[in-house]
């Protein structure tokens, strides 16, 4: 099989860049490891940054985001028995963010690529990219038990963290920075409605919890829990008794409970792997970089690469441009590292770190500091919307 450009990986960034690519004439085919269904089924990220909605309306995939994906103007901070408002709408001069569940884009991309006669062969992992310091590379992947070969002009590596285009580049060749959080998120998926309109991140003595939602009538909670914890130790009960908890009072009135529909862990890390290009090899979105979920940026950082790639590959079969793709790997790490940053830094202020009272007192103090001023909140809200993407020309 002969492509144009090899896409290994059917999540957000990989589905995204196809369709990219396909409004400007450029083929692609993509491999996925694993079946539509389960592709479809993974309950993942929930927060949409303005320009992933930009930019998922210019691939023409929104017409169900803008119907029922919910814009959320502000968010609030819980914390030593208060609550404070990031006004996002405000301090960032009218930004917003969207809340519209990964599984529904990863549906409407799927669904958008089929309609157009794209090709994505679900249940075909990739085993090895060769050949990417030449003109063309290969991938090898296994279709129906059978090694098989699909050479390309370039090749995507959309395949997340655990996935084999990174692992296809020597290591000498590559610099990896990670950071393991001594904790995890455990979420709850209900058909119950919110306790609130917009999301509430708690800092509570017990730990963070955070209220979000995916409608009106389906809520995502999450509370921090050990690194070693399982599911199977968590009834319902127990943890909507848990979140109960760590909830400022008035939110807690109103917390509705119900069956879960998914109940999963998370654990939470930091990792980026430099440069994101390896001749003509790309890496994007988690097969790069992950973050912990505390600042919602994973998702909006595979969008962002995925904008920066087919920039450069635009570029190059329109005008015969290189230039574009050799700034790829500097203009998305820019914009990476300071998410990374952000997500550390609101991680860090969030979540219990050990029962050092010293610890504690100086979250609250830095939170009552950032609420308080509003160079503060603005640092908060133009992260959380998003930072600007980088234009090239
Ligand atoms: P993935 O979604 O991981 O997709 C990679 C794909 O490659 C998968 O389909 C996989 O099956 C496939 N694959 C892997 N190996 C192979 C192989 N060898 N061959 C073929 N296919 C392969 N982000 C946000 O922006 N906002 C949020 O609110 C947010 N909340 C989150 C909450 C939780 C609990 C978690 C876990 C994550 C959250 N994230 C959030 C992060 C976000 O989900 C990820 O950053 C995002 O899925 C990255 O997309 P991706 O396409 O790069 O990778
Ligand atoms: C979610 O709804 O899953 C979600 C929202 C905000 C976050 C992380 C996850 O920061």
């Amino acid at each position: 099989m002969r492509t144009q450009v090899g896409i290994i990986g059917s999540g957000p960034a990989g589905l995204l860049l196809a369709q990219l690519l396909h409004q400007q004439g450029i083929e692609s085919v993509i491999l996925e490891r694993q079946s539509r269904a389960h592709v479809e089924a993974r309950i993942r990220a929930g927060v949409l940054e303005q320009g992933t909605v930009q930019l998922l309306r210019a691939a023409g995939v929104h017409e169900r985001m803008d119907r029922e994906g919910l814009i959320h103007n502000g968010f609030a901070l819980a914390f030593d028995n208060r609550q404070a408002r990031i006004d996002l709408h405000t301090l960032t001069g009218g930004s917003t963010v969207m809340v519209y569940g990964q599984t529904e884009l990863t549906r409407d991309l799927i669904q958008a690529r089929l309609n157009a006669g794209g090709v994505i062969e679900f249940e075909t992992p990739a085993l090895a990219v060769e050949d990417y310091n030449t003109d063309q590379p290969r991938i090898i992947y296994e279709k129906a038990g059978q090694p098989q070969e699909l050479l390309c002009d370039f090749v995507a590596g959309c395949d997340g963290y655990h996935g084999v285009a990174r692992q296809s580049v020597p290591a000498d060749k590559m610099h990896l920075f990670e950071k393991i959080f001594p904790f995890g998120w455990l979420g709850i998926l209900a058909d119950v409605p919110p306790v609130d309109e917009e999301l509430i991140y708690v800092n509570h003595p017990r730990g963070f919890a955070l209220c979000s939602m995916r409608s009106h009538t389906r809520s995502r909670y999450y509370v921090q829990c050990r690194l070693d914890d399982k599911v199977e130790n968590w009834s319902d009960d127990a943890f909507w008794d848990e979140l109960r908890r760590r909830l400022p009072p008035s939110a807690a009135e109103k917390l509705v409970t119900g069956p879960r529909l998914e109940m999963s862990i998370a654990p939470l890390r930091s990792f980026v792997a430099e440069p994101m290009r390896f001749g003509r090899l790309f890496l994007a979105g988690d097969a790069a970089h992950i973050m912990p979920p505390t600042g919602a940026k994973g998702l909006n950082l595979a969008a962002s690469d995925v904008f920066y790639l087919a920039r450069a590959l635009t570029a190059y079969y329109g005008e015969q441009r290189t230039d574009l793709l050799d700034r790829y790997s500097d203009a998305c790490l820019r914009r990476v590292w300071k998410a990374i940053r952000f997500s550390w830094w609101f991680t860090g202020l969030m979540h219990k770190f050990d029962d050092d009272p010293l610890n504690y007192r100086l979250q609250m103090a830095e939170l009552d500091y950032f609420t308080g001023s509003v160079a503060g909140r603005t640092t908060i809200a133009e992260n959380y919307v998003g930072l600007p993407f980088e234009t090239f020309e």
